[in-house]
């Protein structure tokens, strides 16, 4: 089968596209490379790379020629810069889906929707999200992927085109950009930089390794039910001063780099999700946290070579712009 993996260049999708390239698919990367896109993620990997915008309906034809389906991961990801400004997350997270939606509905192909835990919004304690639960997005970020989303059940409805989403929690693993908190303090922590914990730190995230994610978006690739959608959770929820405590441990550094900061606008309490209807697929989690954190940090101590240019390119005034004031 050749598929087309959108935005293969990024974290997640770098490690999809190497995963079913090693099981022997034909994969096509389309990657606009923006500032989380990164070339390095796919190194020494046996796919095709097309460095073009999902929004471009040409460049999308082009590169989807001959492929059976279409899994998209293409998108603004970041939840403190959709508060600086979204029009980029609106544009590629709704008008990009749309343009992906509309390909695959002339050509009948299946679509893959990569979406995410935060489209529910936060969630009371003792409760899990379900697949049929509103949708109460917080942030731009969130509300950019939930409109995706829509617009996926619209053409699934109006068009019949054969598409599932897959809502996965938090991710982290090797290659993922170091402005989510996982990557952000272990780096920061190997270079004894502060660690800057928003709020009180009690927030609660849904861990779930980069590998189990990408086993859940290949099976709902090859056995999702048309129009379904999957929640895909970790089922290891940590609060944020608990996951900082830990990273503390495994960097070999202590609480004097802690930071508690001005908290984000809009800040999502907790996210959990009921991964139930996934698991009776035959999906489940193989890495956890305990096993899963320790290898990361391990990757990140291992690879300065690609995060430290990362860092000291553009990255620095974005930095400058979400932490200055905040730490200063
Ligand atoms: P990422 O930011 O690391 O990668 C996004 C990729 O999309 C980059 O390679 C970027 O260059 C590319 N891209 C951005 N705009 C594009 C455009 N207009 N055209 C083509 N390519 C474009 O993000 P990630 O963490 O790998 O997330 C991938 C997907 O998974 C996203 O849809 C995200 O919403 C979803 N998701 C992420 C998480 C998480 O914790 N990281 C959790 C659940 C769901
Ligand atoms: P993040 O990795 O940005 O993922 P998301 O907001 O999509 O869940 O943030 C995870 C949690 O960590 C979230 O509760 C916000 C918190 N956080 C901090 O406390 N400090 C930081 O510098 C960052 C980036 C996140």
């Amino acid at each position: 089968m050749r598929v087309l993996v959108t935005g293969g260049a990024g974290f997640i999708g770098s490690h999809f596209a190497k995963r079913l390239a090693a099981a022997g698919e034909e994969v096509v990367v389309l990657d606009k490379l923006t500032y989380s896109g990164n070339p390095a993620n796919l190194a020494g990997a046996q796919v095709d790379f097309v460095e073009a915008d999902i929004c471009d309906q040409v460049a999308v034809a082009a590169a989807a020629a001959g492929c059976a389906a279409v899994v998209n991961f293409a998108a603004e990801t970041h939840v403190d810069r959709s508060i600086h400004g979204a029009s980029e997350f609106i544009e590629t997270d709704v008008l990009g889906t749309y343009v992906l939606l509309d390909w695959a509905r002339e050509n009948r192909t299946r679509l893959v929707q990569v979406s995410t835990d935060e489209v529910y919004g936060d969630v009371p304690e003792g409760a899990s999200s379900c697949e049929d639960d509103p949708l109460r997005p917080s942030s731009p970020y969130s509300a950019s992927k939930a409109g995706g989303d829509l617009q996926v059940i619209a053409a699934v409805r109006t068009h019949g085109v054969d598409a599932c989403i897959t809502r996965g929690s938090n991710t982290y693993g090797p290659n993922q950009y170091p402005e989510k908190i996982i990557p952000l303090f272990v780096t920061n922590a190997l270079d004894g930089e502060p660690l800057p914990l928003y709020g009180d730190g009690r927030q609660t995230r849904d861990w779930l390794h980069v590998e189990d994610h990408c086993t859940a978006v290949e099976l709902v690739l090859r056995e999702g039910a048309s129009g379904e959608i999957y929640n895909v959770g970790g089922g290891e929820e940590v609060e944020n001063r608990e996951l900082t405590r830990t990273i503390l441990e495994l960097t070999g550094t202590d609480e004097s780099l802690v930071r508690h900061v001005e908290d984000r606008a809009g800040h999502d309490r907790r996210y959990s999700l009921d991964a139930s209807k996934l698991r009776a697929l035959g999906w489940a989690p193989m890495r956890s946290l305990a096993d899963g954190l320790p290898e990361t940090v391990a990757w990140y101590r291992d690879n300065r070579d690609w995060w430290e240019p990362i860092k000291s390119g553009d990255y620095r005034a974005y930095y400058e712009k979400q932490y200055f004031e905040r730490l200063s």
